[in-house]
């Protein structure tokens, strides 16, 4: 058998006259099935990797010609560095973290991860749902830097990236760890209104390294919530996202005398920062009498109808 089929035993037929058919027809719809690998914002892997992979296949099935440098071409915009190609001749653009990759060194289809970068089969699929766990390139390290830029990175392959992304930005590492910031609101809170009787939350998500403390206030009230009040609580969790942390402010059974502007204060010792959001609270007659029709009940209204079309009218 070729070479070139090394990495991909599993559909290897046994019949010689298939034996070369038959791969190259599974490649290619494996090849066109697959979905493109997730690489949130960064630039598409696009068909060119895997045009890089059929280019490989047929240089490999001809064997590697006697190297001439001079003839090889310049690869441009390698984000994730340069690697040699199969033959150890040319240069060719080193593939990216979440990019597919060879596990078997030998196996040239997808090419080889970038610096800082190894092959390794990505297990976080559901693999119960029959999910083939794929070997994709992941970052050696997982701690974030921060960049010269004063922007966090979540490890040196980002960081690297986005360096040779814009290389006249002359990035590089300030120190490791995440660069330090006064909270950041990730997710405020947004204006609710209800009728008495209900439960309402409000919820604030917060970004900053140091982690920020949060609380809630109330204007027109000099205390910090919940004070002494039995039906509105408070809760934190860390999360979701690193250096996050999330509050939330419940008011139980609302009453007209809860109605005003609720707001988030983060702080850290770098800064602070607010969101406000406000609570209308309407009794069961002033509902009724505002002429929304079709509305006996509040079970029967669509909840974004509510918040986007009536929500307004009471502010
Ligand atoms: C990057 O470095 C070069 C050479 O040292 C310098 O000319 C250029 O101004 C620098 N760019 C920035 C954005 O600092
Ligand atoms: C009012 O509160 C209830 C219970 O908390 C909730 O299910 C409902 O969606 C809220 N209505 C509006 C208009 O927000
Ligand atoms: C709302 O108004 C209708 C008539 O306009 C009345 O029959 C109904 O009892 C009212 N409901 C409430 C909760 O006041």
């Amino acid at each position: 058998m070729p070479r070139v089929l090394a990495g991909l035993p599993l559909i290897m037929p046994q019949s010689p006259a298939a034996a070369l058919a038959l791969p190259l027809l599974l490649l290619l719809v494996v090849v066109v099935v697959r979905p493109p690998p997730q690489t949130g914002a960064r630039p598409s892997p696009g068909p060119d990797y895997l045009r890089r992979g059929w280019l490989r296949l047929l240089a490999e099935g001809e064997g590697c010609a006697p190297c001439r440098p001079e003839e090889c071409a310049t690869p441009r915009g390698c984000l994730a560095g340069q690697v040699h190609d199969a033959c150890g001749c040319c240069w060719e653009c080193a593939n990216l973290e979440g990019q597919l990759c060879d596990l078997d060194p030998s196996a040239h289809f997808y090419g080889s991860c970038g610096e800082q970068l190894e092959c390794r089969l990505d297990t976080g699929g559901d693999l119960s749902r029959g999910e083939v766990p794929e070997p994709l390139c992941a970052c050696r390290s997982q701690r974030p830097l921060c960049g010269s830029d004063g922007r966090t990175y979540a490890q040196i392959c980002r960081l690297q990236e986005a360096a040779r992304a814009r290389p006249e930005a002359n990035l590089t590492v300030a120190h490791p760890g995440p660069c330090e910031s006064g909270p950041q609101i990730v997710s405020r809170p947004y204006d609710i209104w209800n009728v008495t009787g209900q439960d309402v939350i409000f919820g604030c998500e917060v970004f900053a390294y140091p982690m920020a403390s949060i609380e809630w206030r109330k204007d027109g009230l000099d205390i910090q919530l919940p004070g002494d009040d039995p039906h509105i609580s408070v809760q934190f969790r860390g999360g979701p996202q690193r250096f996050e942390v999330t509050g939330w402010l419940q008011i139980q059974a609302v009453r007209p005398s809860d109605e005003g502007t609720y707001r988030c204060l983060a702080r850290n010792a770098l800064g602070q920062v607010e969101a406000p959001a406000s609570l209308t609270v309407l009794t069961p007659d002033q509902l009724n009498s505002t002429g929304i029709p079709q509305l006996s009940s509040l079970h029967l209204l669509p909840e974004e109808e509510a918040e986007s079309e009536e929500g307004e009218d009471y502010y």
